[in-house]
């Protein structure tokens, strides 16, 4: 442990943080030596694995090279090159990439950006975003207003600008008590009705994750709901922003997550993995329709800032997509995706504190309850998530938690381990977490 007492303002300020010395592979050393297996990579971050001696050369090459240049001032080749790669692997459409530094930059950046599509198109009174409860889109004020957790979001509630959500596709926790298929897919529907109660002419962009991140553990949206989102979003002219900072860049098994639904979004956000977590950057990704919109009209985006289109976090991450393509990682995660669910299901399926399981690629969510019949929660007060954590911390194991399921309450584990685990890491991860909910909650 280090001394609390530094001058350093963290997170958590009432326990203190074990000081990490060394990151290869999937793992993590700290100070004391202790090993520890990153099962999820920080939160889905670390992609490639720690410690790329690639990574490292680029990164190194392009302050040597080139280190900064204002965004306004110059481009430079490591910018041009991945907004190609990243156009080339978009889904249809989506060719022109503008890069930020944060998931929450990211995801400011395509509200603004909706909101300047319509301006262009001398849709002025086109400014509201619908977002949904349950979702994760970031701290800062503006994401903070789109986000859906409530923990996160009441403190500052008076503070934050307008915004309206709809329920989240959570079929195992159904906002409406229904159940899929014979659902209809209400929740759907409720982007439209949201549309009509605010005034179809008034609303700029629909947001949402295309497959849900931490909030809610990993719950991939029914078969159908995206397309129906995607057809209601046509029909009143509201632009569809899908934010893939958690899901995207072959955490599911495709480089974006909307390919597994066959949906095109008109802007796309990335984040977290694009670098595989050496350096801070975000993107938002558009189509070349809108783009072409805003060239032929005013010519500017109304946005940016010092670090934006960065040269040398670029070149971080076209050594990630160096790596992704020489190591073929989204053919690995789309081919083990499934058996680390079946290995999650296999260990823990039956465990009468486990309500469900579910996830694509290398993104799984655990959903613990007190009931499994009933699927009551646990109440937060119990921190079941957090023991578990602690737990599997000890035992050398790092996972990602997840709280505020159902309602206030409710808890999950989530498991996302960097793309190059093997087997056995993945069987070591599953066999931990294993061994923590039958220790804590009995078996
Ligand atoms: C889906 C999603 N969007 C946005 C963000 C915010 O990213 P950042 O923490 O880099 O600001 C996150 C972070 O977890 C996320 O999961």
């Amino acid at each position: 442990m280090t001394s609390i007492d530094g001058a350093v303002f963290r997170r958590q300020l009432k326990s203190d943080l074990t000081r990490a010395v060394e990151a290869r592979g999937v793992w993590i050393v700290d100070a004391a030596g202790k090993r520890f297996i990153d099962g999820s990579g920080g939160p889905l971050v670390v992609n490639v694995g720690h410690g790329r001696e690639e990574i490292a050369a680029a990164v190194a090459e392009q302050i040597r090279r080139c280190d900064y240049v204002h965004p306004t001032m110059f481009t430079g080749a490591s910018v041009e090159a991945l907004a190609r790669r990243l156009a080339d692997k978009a889904p249809r459409g989506i060719q022109r990439f503008y890069f930020m530094t944060s998931g929450s930059e990211a995801v400011e950046t395509a509200v603004k950006l909706a909101r300047q599509i319509h301006l262009e198109r001398g849709q002025p009174q086109r400014y509201r975003t619908i977002s949904r409860w349950k979702s994760y889109h970031g701290l800062t004020l503006g994401a903070l207003a789109v986000t859906g957790r409530t923990t996160f979001r009441t403190p500052f509630a008076p503070m934050l600008p307008e915004n309206h959500h709809i329920p989240a596709p959570y079929c195992y926790r159904c906002p409406y008590g229904l159940t899929y298929p014979n659902c209809g897919l209400r929740c759907a529907d409720a982007l439209e009705e949201a549309i009509w109660n605010l005034g179809p002419q008034t609303v700029s962009a629909f947001l949402a994750e295309t497959v849900s991140g931490a909030t809610i553990a990993c719950v991939v949206p029914p078969p159908g709901y995206l397309q129906r989102i995607r057809e209601i979003c046509d029909r009143y002219g509201v632009l569809l922003i899908l934010d893939e900072v958690f899901c995207g860049l072959g955490r599911t098994g495709h480089w974006f997550a909307a390919e597994h639904f066959d949906v095109v979004p008109d802007l796309v956000t990335l984040g977290k993995g694009l670098s595989g977590g050496t350096a801070a950057l975000s993107a938002v990704g558009v189509q070349r329709d809108h783009f072409e919109t805003i060239r032929g009209g005013s010519g500017a985006f109304m946005h940016g800032g010092t670090y934006s289109h960065h040269l040398v976090a670029c070149a971080a991450a076209n050594a990630v997509l160096d790596i992704f393509e020489a190591e073929d990682l989204v053919t690995r995660v789309a081919e083990t995706g499934p058996r680390l669910g079946a290995m999650l299901r296999q260990r823990l399926g039956d465990h009468p504190r486990v309500g469900d399981i579910r996830g694509l690629g290398f993104m799984w969510g655990v959903e613990l309850v007190a009931d499994r019949d009933s699927r009551r929660p646990f109440p937060r007060a119990d921190q079941v998530t957090e023991k578990l954590y602690h737990r599997l911390y000890d035992d050398g194991v790092l996972l990602y938690k997840s709280t505020g399921l159902a309602g206030l309450d409710g808890d999950a584990m989530v498991v996302g381990p960097p793309f190059v685990a093997t087997d056995d890491d993945l069987e070591q991860i599953v066999e931990a977490l294993g061994r923590a909910v039958v220790a804590e909650l009995g078996s």
